[in-house]
């Protein structure tokens, strides 16, 4: 007899991508529905760089969310080569900043303010080793030489690697890690308790076939981009193992339609208006729902110093149906990964 219910502490949403202006209003309401709290990228245009820029977005984040709906978000800093140690110390002092994200430079979406080179944020790292926050990865090289499919596990070899060598206290998240060789590094690091991951739902439901199954699907394209089979199976393995590095992201990434489906899409998969269910599809088709509750609910606060929720939502083993285009109100709209499809899930809400 399959689980026809579950329920789990509120979970909460590692890795999200919110945006600004209509757009936020649009996104914001599915994530603060499935999710108690969100780590909120800071690659706007321009970029959430200081202490005083994620005061002022945190705002208008706060002012998107539906009444009655409780929703923490937790602000990140993007880092530059200029980034001032001081002020950013400042920030997480002060509980404005949850941690930092690092964009390798042209990485991915509105990177082009990253890091050029990690040694010129040598004092911004030392100090953030120092006072325990954490740096948020993009891991993946630049380098155009490097094949697309390669970038995640060369950056671990050049850059990842290193870097933990040189900073022996600094705590790092791998986020939306999508290869055999993240799962291994992480495992590796798994003793220091400073070490982890995050995984999308996209990255446990499709391999890089799927992206070209039939033609070429705009919507299946995110960064870093989905491996081969064999990567997704890791993938799953280590989400569905209860350890505690490895956390729920959904990278939910929403661009309006006319982006994606255009002769040079933009990367970014809108899961947030299903994410539990998609993660439950996953979760199910493993057998592991056990294992749920420990990745989506008690591993990431445990990684960050704060409390596991004590509110419970409900998800039912019955069909639902992934949303239509979400309009925004300038004109255009999201497409939600799965539109239209149904999911063996459904999102009740609290217990
Ligand atoms: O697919 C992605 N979309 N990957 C990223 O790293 C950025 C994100 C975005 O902001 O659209
Ligand atoms: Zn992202």
């Amino acid at each position: 007899m399959p689980t026809e219910r579950l329920v789990l502490r509120r979970p909460d949403d590692w890795h999200v991508h919110l945006r600004d202006g209509a757009m936020l209003k649009a996104v914001l309401p599915f994530t603060a529905r499935q999710f108690g709290r969100a780590i909120v990228m800071p690659n706007l245009k321009p970029p959430v760089a200081t202490t005083a820029d994620a005061v002022a977005y945190r705002e208008r984040i706060l002012a998107a969310v539906p009444a009655g709906v409780s929703f923490t978000p937790l602000m990140t800093a993007y880092l530059t080569d200029g980034t001032d140690p001081d002020d950013l110390a400042q920030g997480f002092e002060d509980g404005v900043f949850a941690a930092a994200k690092l964009y390798p430079a042209n990485a991915t979406t509105n990177s082009a303010h990253g890091v050029t080179d990690i040694a010129k944020i040598t004092p911004v790292l030392e100090r953030m080793a120092e006072i325990g926050m954490p740096l948020l990865i993009h891991g993946e090289v630049t380098d155009q030489a490097v094949d697309i499919f390669d970038r995640e596990a060369v950056f671990i070899d050049r850059t990842l690697a290193p870097l933990l060598e040189r900073h022996k206290a600094l705590r790092v998240v791998l986020e939306h890690a999508t290869t055999a060789e993240a799962v291994a590094f992480v495992r590796d690091h798994a003793a220091s308790g400073r070490v982890g991951a995050t995984i999308t739902a996209h990255h446990l439901l499709i391999n890089r076939s799927h992206i070209f199954q039939g033609g070429i699907r705009p919507h299946l394209y995110c960064l870093p981009i989905a491996k081969r089979e064999t990567h997704r199976q890791a993938l799953l393995e280590a989400a569905i193992s209860g350890e505690g590095p490895f956390f729920l992201g959904t990278d939910t990434a929403p661009h309006p339609l006319t982006a994606k489906e255009s002769a040079c899409g933009c990367a970014g998969c809108f899961t947030a208006a299903n994410a539990l269910e998609l993660y439950a599809e996953a979760f199910e088709q493993a057998g592991a729902l056990d294992t749920l509750e420990a990745f989506a609910s008690l591993n990431g606060p445990r990684f960050y110093g704060l409390p596991v929720a004590e509110e419970k939502v409900v998800l039912e083993r019955s069909p639902s149906t992934a949303p239509d285009i979400v309009l925004i109100a300038d004109g255009d709209g999201v497409l939600p990964f799965r539109s239209g499809e149904t999911l063996n899930w459904t999102f009740v809400g609290a217990a």
